[in-house]
């Protein structure tokens, strides 16, 4: 079987292809390095995301749409808490409900898992993020001072509690219902004036 390509990180997305989420494995981990690296400014090591497939503790998942993995995520769960460690999703796939279902999907997991709280640390000037995490439940409750050392940048820290509870569970079903939907429109659209050219 051919090794998965790396797709261009600022290539639009094609919209016609379906989106899927999948547990994250190892063949998948220099891809996610390499778009982490490509895209992001916290570069893990491959061998960090292998490291983590190894921990019981962790999960990752990543998206694959157009061909190849555009957006990915990870969490630990310990006890009854989720510690979100990543959340990505390359510039050409951006604004499409992406980074949400794959945090829908992590805080799902996290429920099965046990968990009844989430957190996650989020660069202050980062509103794109902290605007999802906020949609999902999460709220500031504090500052890590200077915790980017690449910026100097303060995190805020956020939490979602009762992640459990059903109004949890059936706001997480609305938003993906909605998200998914918007996505399939986007992609009959694409499909549609694809044919028409
Ligand atoms: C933060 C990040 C993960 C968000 O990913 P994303 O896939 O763009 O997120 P979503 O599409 O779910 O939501 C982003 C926006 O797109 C909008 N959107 C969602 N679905 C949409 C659709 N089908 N069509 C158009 N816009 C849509 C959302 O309303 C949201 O708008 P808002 O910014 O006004 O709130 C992404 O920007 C990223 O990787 N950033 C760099 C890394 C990073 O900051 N990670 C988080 C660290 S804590």
């Amino acid at each position: 079987m051919s090794a998965e390509r790396v797709l261009d990180p600022d290539a639009p997305c094609q919209g016609v292809t379906p989106l899927v989420l999948s547990p994250m494995v190892a063949k998948d981990t220099p891809i996610v390095a390499a778009l982490e690296r490509a895209c992001f400014s916290s570069a893990w090591e491959p061998s960090a995301f292998l490291n983590e497939l190894s921990n019981p503790a962790a999960v990752y998942y990543v998206a694959r749409c157009c061909g190849g993995i555009v957006g990915f995520a990870g969490m630990w769960v310990a006890m009854d808490e989720a510690h979100f460690t990543l959340v990505g999703v390359v510039r050409g796939h951006r604004g499409q409900g992406i980074g949400t279902l794959l945090v829908i999907e992590l805080l799902d997991e996290a429920v099965r898992r046990g968990a009844t709280r989430a957190t996650l640390e989020v660069r202050e000037l980062n509103f794109a993020a902290q605007r999802l995490y906020l949609r999902l439940g999460f709220k500031s409750v504090g500052k890590r001072p200077r915790y980017y050392t690449d910026t100097d940048e303060d995190a805020l820290i956020m939490w979602a509690e009762k992640i459990h509870l059903p109004d949890a569970v059936e706001r997480r079903r609305v938003i993906r219902e909605s998200a998914e939907a918007t996505r399939t429109c986007r992609s009959s659209l694409s499909a549609r004036s694809e044919a028409d050219a």
